[in-house]
């Protein structure tokens, strides 16, 4: 981070990706200010609504980041269906409250959006000008959080990331074990193709582009492209589980909101800007079940 007498404002700090880079953040000896919603009684923890203007322009005064990372966001793809109002408040107006009062403080703003800004139904990597067409509210949301970056201008990075998993919070695999342990079969999902991310690898890529002051927008995650039941299929191998893993169609899980069958980003103009490669999502899935 060019300006390291300034803190770093992250933002959603006790979410899955939040929580990761407040750790590595302070691993590395920076100045951290931590801003949640709902608010806790830490003392370390300042609270913070995105979606109120003025609150998110007090704080940004107060703390002048140099750097400001948003790890907050509305995050349950199906309830946004039902919720797209409040989706959009989140991901659409609260990202736009923080790219202005980043802007008007001169910090970089560093905000992580989605592979479901996308239609789904590609046949090869989406670049980050390949066009946008998202096919449910929670995409529609994150593509408005975007767009108002865009618009607003000053200093940012977005980072379109996909499939994360990571200590906190609840994920994929964690459901995948639990099951696992109490089933003697499971069916998973077959037919999408996606790239998993660990939210610490995220985290790491998001501070390193921050370090190198990169402007722009790009793509983040674990590759090569699997599906659900590979990904499922390996955790509970590595785990050691006697439970057979089925493979299933989307079809046969209908949900509220679709899935994209096609969600893989090319990563390669992310991997030269950092200097370094994410390692496979089975070296981190290794690495997340502590069975390296
Ligand atoms: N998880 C994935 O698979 C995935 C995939 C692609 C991209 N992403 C993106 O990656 C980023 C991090 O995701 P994550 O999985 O770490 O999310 P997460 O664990 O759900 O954390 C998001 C945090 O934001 C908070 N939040 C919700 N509304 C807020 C508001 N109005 N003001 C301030 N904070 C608010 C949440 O609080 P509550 O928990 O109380 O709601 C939560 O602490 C998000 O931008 C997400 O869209 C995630």
């Amino acid at each position: 981070m060019a300006d390291m007498k300034n803190p770093v404002l992250v933002v959603g700090a006790t979410g899955m990706l939040g929580t990761e880079v407040v750790a590595l953040l302070k691993q590395r000896g920076r100045q951290v200010v931590e801003a949640v919603w709902p608010g806790d009684d830490d003392p370390e923890h300042h609270d913070l609504d995105i979606t109120i203007t003025e609150n998110v322009e007090k704080l940004l005064e107060q703390v002048t980041p140099a750097v400001v990372i948003n790890c907050s966001a509305y995050t349950n793809v199906d309830s946004a269906e039902e919720e797209e109002e409040l989706a959009t408040a989140v991901n659409g107006t609260g990202v736009g409250n923080l790219a202005r009062a980043s802007k008007k403080m001169n910090s970089l703003l560093v905000h992580v959006s989605t592979d479901y800004v996308f239609d789904g139904r590609g046949q090869s990597p989406y670049q980050t000008d390949t066009p946008t067409h998202p096919q449910s509210a929670y995409g529609r949301s994150k593509l408005s959080g975007e767009e108002a970056i865009q618009s607003i201008g000053g200093r940012w990075i977005i980072v379109r990331t996909s499939w994360l998993f990571g200590r906190m919070g609840k994920n994929f695999i964690d459901t995948i074990l639990n099951l696992a342990r109490q089933r003697p079969e499971l069916k998973v999902v077959n037919d999408q193709r996606g790239c998993p991310t660990y939210a610490t690898d995220l985290a790491r890529c998001l501070i390193d582009l921050a370090d190198k002051d990169a402007q722009g927008l790009f793509h983040f995650c674990n590759g090569p492209a699997c599906t659900w039941y590979d990904f499922a299929q390996e955790a509970v191998e590595l785990k050691g589980i006697d439970c057979r893993i089925n493979p299933c169609s989307t079809d046969e899980f209908p949900r509220p909101a679709p899935r994209p069958a096609y969600s893989v980003m090319d990563c390669s103009k992310t991997f030269e800007q950092l200097g370094w490669q994410s390692q496979t999502w089975m070296q981190a899935l290794r690495n997340y079940l502590d069975t390296d």
